[in-house]
């Protein structure tokens, strides 16, 4: 087994199944999760993993998100890290459930503190099909030629390596991003190929993903509005998002967040970029012009988003 290995419980929502055309899926919301205890096996499997010694919080050790660190990110050492369980399981990471808490406990009289997290571990099994490498692998060096070598023989310590240049990018790409104010989820900490990153949704319940929303006209013009505007702040910074669809966008709210990152396209540096931005277009308004927003144009959309690319036009 590889040395990051996640000790997170295994749970049985595993949707690998859809493809971009078929119904929206039912994803797992927290809920479903927290109260999912009945299954002997599942805690015969947790109980083997856990000791009693509590999971302290590892943002000390973390490389950390960007400045200014958000208000509701728990950064006090004393806290606990609490698993709760997988909400997706996916072709090249998994995503869970935990919560940071600073409890009475060890809070010598402090307040007491808690956030939800999103935890993205990429996965470097064998099993593994990371349809994203190829294009990465060319594009990017590595300093050492036995990393290079490794990655491309995909030996066990290859494809950790991979795995951690994913989880690497994604952090990358979100903390630029969440600097420039585009909607994204916080990114709180990395570890190897571990993400920690803004749980979307309120008190451990996911927010829905796009493909899951029937909006009316007017909320779905709405959306389609937000949906210019976040990928605009993505463009102004030179980025398309490379993998847009209504299942890497979540609706929190009414509010519209884009996860989903680590392949995000740098749209000066990048031959293929404009391509990969009409694709994101292509794609995104295929959904918004079926689901009550007609005006929806990905000519349109390119267009708006190529005037905000820096340098282009
Ligand atoms: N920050 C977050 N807050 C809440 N839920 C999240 C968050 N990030 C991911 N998820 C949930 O986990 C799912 C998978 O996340 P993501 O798309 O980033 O991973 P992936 O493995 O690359 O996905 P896929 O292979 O399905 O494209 C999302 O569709 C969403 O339901
Ligand atoms: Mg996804």
């Amino acid at each position: 087994m590889a040395a990051h290995r996640s000790t997170r419980g295994k749970r049985r929502f595993d949707d690998d199944g859809w493809t971009p055309s078929s119904e929206p899926d039912h994803s797992p919301v927290a809920d479903d999760l927290i109260d999912d205890h009945d299954d002997p096996d599942e805690h015969v499997e947790l109980d083997d993993e856990l000791d009693d010694e509590p999971a302290w919080s590892s943002y000390r050790d973390a490389t950390k998100g960007p400045e200014p660190v958000p208000a509701w990110v728990v950064t006090d050492p004393r806290a606990i890290d609490t698993d709760h369980g997988v909400l997706k399981t996916g072709k090249e990471a998994d995503v869970s459930l935990l919560d940071r808490r600073l409890t009475a406990a060890h809070a010598d009289g402090d307040a007491e503190q808690r956030c939800w997290l999103a935890v993205k571990q990429y996965r470097s099994a064998e099993h593994r099909m990371f349809h994203r490498d190829a294009g990465y692998l060319e594009g990017r060096r590595v300093r050492r030629s036995r990393e290079m070598r490794a990655m491309a023989t995909r030996t066990e310590f290859g494809r950790e390596l991979i795995a951690g240049q994913w989880a690497h990018a994604e952090f990358a790409v979100l903390s630029r991003l969440w600097q420039a104010g585009a909607a994204v989820p916080y990114p709180v900490q990395l570890i190897g190929t571990e993400l920690m990153m803004e749980f979307i949704g309120a008190d451990g319940v996911a927010a829905p993903r796009l493909a899951q929303v029937r909006p009316d006209r007017h909320e779905a013009a709405d959306l389609y509005e937000q949906m210019r505007e976040v990928l605009r702040r993505l463009a102004d910074a030179g980025y398309a998002h490379g993998d847009l669809s209504p299942y890497n966008v979540l609706v929190d709210d009414g509010r519209i967040v884009l996860i989903d990152l680590p392949q995000a396209v740098d749209l000066v540096g990048n031959p293929q970029g404009f391509a990969y931005l009409r694709r994101d277009c292509d794609n995104i308004c295929t959904w918004f012009a079926a689901h009550g927003a007609p005006h929806a144009d990905p000519a349109e959309l390119t267009e708006f988003l190529l005037r905000s690319v820096p340098g282009v036009m």
